[in-house]
């Protein structure tokens, strides 16, 4: 097992991290924005993400600088062409400045600073902060996770009928297309339905509890793995729509408790 002091301090500096760049985030939330495109239309950027990417950066490479970091406006960060991704051996950090980039150009405020750290391949921990709202999610797996510094108790089980279903959408039309039909299949037999716009946000609110299932089949590892290691964490599960469990670098993830994710599984498979 991974030494629990080396990840206490990893939380720490990843905590310190998203604070700076929450502010710098929080500051230029109300400026103007020069937008970019990136791969088309629907795949902005903002000169908010690339500053608050620096930020994150400096202190994560002054601390650890042997250690690699994959993030997202990195121009050398590209998936295989079924958009998964081959994640190194070794410690790994994951930074995604701002999740949830198109509502931060529509001021929609619904995004996130997200930073996970990955060992062989695998989500370790993970800090999730939401500036607007000054929310901070932290947490290792074998460690548990804290909301502003209080602990998360583990998740609960709760019947579809009380739980909420968040789904994000991708940018290309089959994998949309996809995800309609899974919202299909489950919708009427979750409470009710909600899209946030931000996955890691998505993932967060599953953590502590706030939505009760998490879906996207679009993502990247930085998207993704600081969610993933807070969802492990409070004793959650993380799976692909095939059944079998997720690994950091596949685009595709199911979230939830275990037994919401057993559930839903038998309904998108049509078994249930
Ligand atoms: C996006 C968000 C969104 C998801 C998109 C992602 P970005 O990340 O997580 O919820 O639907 O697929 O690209 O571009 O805002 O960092
Ligand atoms: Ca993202
Ligand atoms: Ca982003």
């Amino acid at each position: 097992m991974t030494d629990p002091e080396f990840l206490e301090e990893l939380v720490e500096t990843a905590s310190l991290a998203a604070y700076r760049a929450g502010e710098l985030i929080r500051e230029q939330y109300t400026q103007p924005r020069q937008v970019k495109q990136k791969n088309g239309p629907r795949d902005l950027v903002t000169q908010t993400d690339k500053a608050a990417q620096d930020v994150i950066l400096d202190i994560i490479q002054e601390k650890y600088p042997d250690h690699f970091i994959l993030a997202e406006e990195n121009p050398d960060s590209h998936p295989d062409e079924d958009g998964n991704w081959t994640i190194p051996d070794g410690p790994v950090w994951m930074v995604d400045p701002i999740d949830g980039t198109t509502n931060y150009v529509f001021t929609l405020p619904m995004f996130c600073v997200s930073i996970g750290f990955a060992l062989d391949g695998k989500p370790a921990a993970g800090v999730i902060y939401d500036p607007l709202r000054d929310e901070l999610w932290a947490g290792a797996v074998g460690l548990g996770a804290s909301f502003n510094g209080k602990e998360l108790p583990p998740l609960e089980a709760r019947p579809l009928e009380n739980s909420i279903l968040c789904v994000d959408w991708g940018h290309n039309p089959v994998l949309r297309q996809e995800m309609f039909d899974t919202v299909d299949s489950l919708i009427h037999h979750f409470q009710t339905f909600r899209s946030l716009g931000s996955a890691a946000l998505g993932l967060a609110y599953v953590a502590n509890q706030r939505v009760q299932f998490y879906g996207a089949y679009a993502l990247a590892p930085y998207d993704l793995a600081a969610g993933a290691a807070l969802i492990r964490a409070v004793g959650g599960n993380l799976m692909n729509p095939g059944g079998q469990p997720w690994q950091l670098g596949q685009s595709k993830i199911l979230a939830g408790h275990p037994a919401t994710l057993d559930a839903a599984m038998g309904l998108i498979n049509g078994v249930s």
